[in-house]
């Protein structure tokens, strides 16, 4: 057998040596001594085991963790913690790492938890590769083995392989950020950036400086000169989140780099050449936008080279088990709990619910039902009320006619509310004041309202 590829990222010595002591017997191992030489050999190298240190110079284990994740995700990922960084650990676990070794550690330990993140990642990427070709449950970090993903897989695929830029769409939380990451990551720029920058989370004039650079002394604050994304994504790709959220004058300048392939840093004359993919999502119907004199025509044809529509989660329910036992064996091993999987009736109602915020609902929903589960299977009563009980709204007419008129309305009412709540935050982004405002509502009962639905304003916040 090969031997394992193993990663080590650590800024002390010692712990490095530690490592390559303990490993030194069928692993192949390599150092880094700070963050950015870490990033700098996940993306050229792939590795089976990365074990790092979650505090270091440059990129910290969490950045190191996104990079592997994105870029290779079967490989494993251990984070070496001290005792006041525990917390940090179980948060990384939450993000994909594989599991946690707390300093000081004993050697066999280490060996152990290497070797089963080794192993893991063989057996998955065994399941992988038995899956027949073209026929797959997964695409990169995508999971679903819908018709309609598999399209949207297809679509990916030849998307990667081709220059174009590409519109990326579907409602929020369907996984469009993680779509982008795929068209980059399977792309000929895999090796370069992949640049996320969203568009709606700054201020216009910000939002140019960002994207293009700033000549020194352009604007008050700009002390020093510093390039935009597109100069520093050179060679790779820009991801415009929120694309539907830009300004309209940044869309006029955003529109003409794009035409000339060329920038110009705020503040300055000197034309730049740019090279990058763009790859641009909104959850917005950009044509209605059009329609409105929110967005140019031109930008909206020169982003719809190829577009990709992620599907609603409630147009492919079949997905849901799925996505739910991947959900599970994340979330349970990043709180360290055992559990066998759901009660049947469970699946059913996860699969019978609207889930009107997509996928990340339903992972959301997932790890709090790991976290309050009491038995060793996940049950209805792990489960918010909303996803338990059965859909008043959307349930065919007998199972409606079975219930009182008191609790099929308020079935419905709560349906409705549920969703307002997801539509108010998802425009307001999170923000509880603004949604208040244009809700009629005290702050404190919005909060009362969204803690009542289960439903967290961070989660609608841009990441
Ligand atoms: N097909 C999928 N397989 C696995 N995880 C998914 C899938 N789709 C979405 N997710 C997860 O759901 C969450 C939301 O995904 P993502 O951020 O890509 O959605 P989005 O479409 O960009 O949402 P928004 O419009 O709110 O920004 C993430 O945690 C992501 O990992
Ligand atoms: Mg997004």
């Amino acid at each position: 057998m090969e031997p394992v590829r193993v990663l080590v990222a650590d800024d002390k010595e010692n712990m490095r040596k530690l490592f390559a002591k303990i490993l030194a017997d069928g692993y192949d191992v390599e150092t880094a001594q700070d963050g950015a030489s870490a990033l700098a050999l996940v993306a050229s190298r792939a590795y089976d085991v990365v074990v790092t240190d979650i505090r270091m110079p440059g990129a910290d284990g969490f950045e190191l963790l996104a990079a592997v994740k994105a870029r290779a995700p079967t490989t494993e990922v251990v984070m070496v913690t001290g005792y006041a960084t525990v917390a940090d650990a179980v948060r990384a676990m939450k993000q994909g790492a594989f599991d946690y070794l707390e300093k000081p550690f004993d050697p066999d330990a280490a060996l152990a938890v290497v070797a089963r993140a080794a192993e893991h990642k063989r057996l998955v990427d065994a399941a992988r590769l038995a899956a027949a070709p073209g026929d797959p449950d997964a695409f990169h970090n995508l999971v679903g083995r819908s018709p309609r993903m598999r399209e949207v897989y297809a679509l990916l695929d030849k998307a990667a392989h081709v220059d174009a830029t590409v519109l990326v769409l579907g409602e929020t939380g369907t996984g469009k950020e993680l779509a982008a990451r795929a068209i980059h990551y399977h792309s000929g720029r895999r090796e370069r950036r992949f640049m996320p920058v969203n568009c709606g989370a700054l201020p216009g004039e910000l939002i140019e400086s960002e994207l293009f650079g700033h000549a020194r002394g352009a604007f008050t604050g700009a002390a020093v000169a510093k390039p935009g994304l597109f100069e520093e994504a050179r060679g790779g790709t820009v991801f415009l989140d929120e694309v539907g959220e830009l300004p309209l004058s940044a869309q006029v300048k955003l529109n003409r780099a794009l035409q000339e392939k060329e920038i110009r840093r705020v503040g300055e004359s000197t034309p730049v050449k740019i090279d990058v993919r763009i790859v641009a999502a909104t959850h917005r119907d950009l044509r209605e936008e059009v329609r409105a004199g929110r967005f140019r025509e031109d930008l909206f044809y020169r982003l719809n080279v190829i577009a990709v529509t992620l599907p609603p989660l409630r147009d492919r329910a079949e997905d849901v088990p799925l996505l739910a036992a991947h959900f599970l064996d994340k979330h349970a091993r990043a709180l360290r709990r055992e559990l066998r999987g759901f009660e049947p009736e469970v699946l059913v109602r996860l699969a019978g619910y609207a889930w009107p915020g997509n996928v990340r609902e339903l992972e959301n929903t997932i790890e709090r039902a790991v976290a309050v589960a009491g038995g060793e299977r996940i049950g209805l009563a792990d489960l918010p009320p909303e996803v338990a009980a059965p859909p008043a709204g959307a349930a065919p007419a007998e199972a409606l006619a079975a219930l009182p008129y008191r609790d099929a309305v308020a079935g419905a009412r709560d349906r409705v509310t549920r969703e307002y709540l997801v539509a108010l935050l998802t425009e307001f982004e999170g923000n509880v004041t603004r949604a208040a405002e244009r809700a009629g509502l005290e702050r404190e009962s919005l909060h009362r309202l969204l803690r009542k639905h289960g439903l967290r304003s961070e989660d609608f916040k841009p990441a």
